[in-house]
Order: C-alpha cells, then sequence, then structure tokens
C-alpha cells in the first residue's frame, strides 16, 4: 500500500481527515506543468490528461494520454485521482458534471466553468451582481439589420472558444464584416490601462487576493507580453480592482485561483473584462515575487486546504517569450547565457518539442527593488533573449543553446 501523507489521526490512530492524495489536471500545458513543479512540495502527486508531448507529460506521476473533450479520457483521469482540476476552459463540461454527480470531486465547479466558458453569461453574473462591466448587447437586443444602425464603434466578441484576441473584433462602421460566430457586442472602452488580479477562493469559502497588475499586450497578435507588479495606480483603484475580482470569484463560487482581466479607463472606471478559471499569465510572476505563488495557491484551494499568504514580496517584471515570428521547428535558445547571468531574473522554458510564431514557450520574471528597475532589466533583455525554430534535419538538438 502507497503511504499517503496527507492521511491525518487522532491519538488512537482514527482517521480524521482525508486530504485527496492525486490530484488531476485536465491538461497539460505550461499552467498544468508549472502547477506540478510548484505544488509538488505539498506532497501531492499529480495525474494529467493531454495529448502526447505536452508541457507537463514529464512531469507527471500519472499521465493518461488522449484529447480533454473525450469523456472517455476524463472518465479515466478521475479514477487516476481524488480530485480533479482543469489548466484550460475549453473542456467537455457535460462530462464533467456526470463525473461531478458519479462522485469525483470537481474544482472550480463545473456550474462555474458553464458560466465562464460562455462569455455573455459571464457578462450577465457580473450585471447580476452589481460588477462594474463595459456596457453590451446581445444579438437579439440588436433587431435584424440594427447593426447598420447601432452605434460605432463596438467592440464584437465570440460567445464561445476565444483566447488570445481570437473571437474578439472591433466594428468601426456597417461597412466592417462581423465575426461569423455566436456573439455580442460591446461598447469600445477608452482604455487607460489593462489590469489584472488574481483571486482565490477556498472551499470554505475564505479569500486571499493579490497584487493588482499591469498588463501589456503583442498590438498584432493580441497576446500578453509583459505583466507588471504592483500596477502603477493610485491605492484607491487598486482597491477597487482587488474588490472586484473577489466580488467576481464570490459571485461564480468558485474554488481554486481566479484570473480576472479588467481595464482601467480613461475617466478612472474599473471594469471586469472577462474571468479564467484557473492560474493565468498575468499570475506567473506570483512563482518568484509572492509568499504563495497562484499554482501552490490553486492546488490548496482545490485539495481543500488553507490558502496561502497572497503578500508581494519585491516588485516584478514577468515578460512572455514567444517563438519568433518567421521561424518554426525545434527551439534554439538565443541569449539564455546573458539572461541567465541579469541578476533577479528568473526564467522558465516549457520543454515545447517545437515553436512557431508567437507560440508562448517560456516566460522570465525579474525582481528588483522598483518596477523601474525590473523594466529596465526586461527591457535590456528584448534584442538578446530570443525563441528561434531550427529543421530538424539541421544538426543541432532540441533545446540546445547557441
Ligand atoms: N470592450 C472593449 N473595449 C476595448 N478593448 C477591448 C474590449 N474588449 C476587449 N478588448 C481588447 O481585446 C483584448 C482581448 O479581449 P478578451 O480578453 O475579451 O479576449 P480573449 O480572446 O479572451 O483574450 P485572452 O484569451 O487573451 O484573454 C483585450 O485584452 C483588450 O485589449
Ligand atoms: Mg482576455
Amino acid at each position: 500500500m502507497n503511504f499517503n501523507p496527507h492521511l491525518r489521526y487522532n491519538k488512537r490512530n482514527m482517521m480524521l481527515r482525508s486530504l485527496p492524495r492525486t490530484i488531476g489536471i485536465i491538461g497539460g500545458g505550461q499552467l498544468g506543468r508549472m502547477m506540478i513543479y510548484r505544488a509538488k512540495k505539498l506532497g501531492f502527486r499529480f495525474a494529467v490528461l493531454d495529448e502526447e508531448g505536452a508541457p507537463a507529460e514529464s512531469l507527471a506521476d500519472v499521465f493518461i494520454r488522449g484529447s480533454l473533450k473525450d469523456a472517455l479520457s476524463l472518465r479515466r483521469l478521475a479514477r487516476a485521482a481524488d480530485v480533479l482540476t482543469y489548466e484550460i476552459e475549453h473542456i467537455n463540461t457535460a462530462a464533467l458534471e456526470e463525473l461531478q454527480e458519479a462522485g469525483t470531486l470537481v474544482f472550480p465547479s463545473p456550474a462555474s466553468l458553464k458560466i465562464i466558458q460562455d462569455k455573455l453569461l459571464q457578462k450577465q453574473l457580473f450585471v447580476k451582481n452589481g460588477i462594474p462591466t463595459a456596457a453590451f448587447f446581445t444579438e437579439e437586443s440588436i433587431s435584424a439589420g440594427g447593426l447598420a444602425k447601432g452605434k460605432f464603434p463596438l467592440v464584437q466578441k465570440a460567445r464561445r472558444e476565444g483566447y488570445d484576441g481570437r473571437g474578439v473584433r472591433i466594428l468601426r462602421s456597417a461597412a466592417d464584416t462581423p465575426l461569423p460566430a455566436a456573439s455580442f457586442f460591446e461598447e469600445l472602452v477608452d482604455i487607460d490601462r489593462e489590469l489584472a488580479v488574481m483571486a482565490a477562493r477556498a472551499r470554505d469559502g475564505s479569500v486571499a487576493v493579490y497584487p493588482v497588475v499591469e498588463v501589456t499586450f503583442n498590438a498584432e497578435h493580441n497576446i500578453c507580453d509583459t505583466v507588471i507588479a504592483p500596477a502603477r495606480i493610485d491605492e484607491k483603484t487598486a482597491a477597487r480592482a482587488r474588490r472586484i475580482a473577489l466580488d467576481v470569484v464570490a459571485a461564480l463560487d468558485g474554488v481554486g485561483v481566479f484570473g480576472v482581466e479588467l481595464f482601467l479607463d480613461k475617466q478612472g472606471r474599473v471594469l471586469v473584462n472577462e474571468v479564467a478559471p484557473r492560474p493565468h499569465n498575468s499570475g506567473h510572476y506570483t512563482m518568484e515575487a509572492c509568499l504563495t505563488c497562484q499554482f501552490e495557491q490553486h492546488v490548496r484551494a482545490v485539495a481543500g486546504l488553507p490558502l496561502g499568504d497572497a503578500a508581494l514580496l519585491r516588485p516584478a517584471v514577468m515578460r512572455n517569450l514567444l517563438g519568433q515570428p518567421g521561424s518554426a521547428g525545434q527551439p534554439v535558445i538565443e541569449g539564455l547565457y546573458e539572461a541567465l547571468g541579469v541578476p533577479g531574473l528568473s526564467l522558465h522554458l516549457y520543454g515545447k518539442a517545437e515553436t512557431r510564431p508567437f507560440r508562448k514557450m517560456g516566460h522570465f520574471t525579474v525582481s528588483a527593488a522598483t518596477v523601474e528597475e525590473a523594466l529596465e532589466k526586461a527591457e535590456s533583455l528584448r534584442p538578446i533573449l530570443k525563441i528561434k525554430g531550427i529543421p530538424e534535419c539541421a544538426g543541432i538538438r532540441a533545446g540546445e543553446i547557441v
């Protein structure tokens, strides 16, 4: 029999409480991989479901090859684990609901995931709970042909399956072609800066909230480029953003860590854009800069443990390492020695076998005494640290440093 360090006994050797021994993660991308390497320290085992070669495969205790949408594979994962969670929201909620009904613990709940999977349901939840968000119109509320008469500019958003900006289109006039998807329309917010807050909620309803961060995006591809912690905003605005993030998680009755994306507009309004039911790119900085990182926090919450302290230790800047445009193939890391020589810098490479233009291949976080200093260090690496791809037969091995 395997030793389970999470069973607690009283003096008469009666079992008091059992915590999960194996956490099942649906999805083995970089988020799953980081969840494993940061939460292993609590003694858990991890079972992961994803396709072969996924970044978390080499770290998982049990790896189940299969599609995230396949009910049979999800059942196999459930059998291998004591509690299920996920690192991606585009998964089979109907199968998750069935598992939950059959007694499997799933956090965040399939009910909250169903809302998050549909951006319109998210917006309606925000409104119902008095959470500030950009004004929006449903397709039905814009009567047939009404879009032509509508008030432009509008932001069209696909209700489902959007990520990294896919599924978002700015319509400046009736001449612009709308996305061919079930969608809704939002006012175009006059954004001063984009903010994000990671908020955690435990099974008993206790909460922990991380600092507000600023997020900048790659303009061309709408992928997160840089995260600045803490955000350079006044304290009142920061407190409002943190309050709003906690309200969002409570409205969802969420258990786990949630990435709440916000806009600060030019009039000083803080508006919720959307929420992700999992660790988030805007929370990677917590691994080096906070007392408890988002990955450990998520596992604590889904495992039924108390939450950790989310306090910021030092200002930090996180930058994504995206595959260089115009190159694909086996990844070659340029400038690795220079990067690792920067004091305060921590590098994460996701172990993906192949790079493609703008694919998330890794990230670094640089901590410093001030945000300005951290930004300066991050900026100094922009022309140096690059992930390029080479064709397989070029005689250099994957991951080789040049
Ligand atoms: N109403 C709006 N007004 C102005 N800009 C917006 C609005 N909605 C979205 N955007 C811009 O489009 C970006 C992507 O929008 P959103 O986060 O809704 O899409 P997404 O595809 O889910 O993106 P991701 O997966 O990267 O979070 C936002 O970060 C913001 O820059
Ligand atoms: Mg977004």
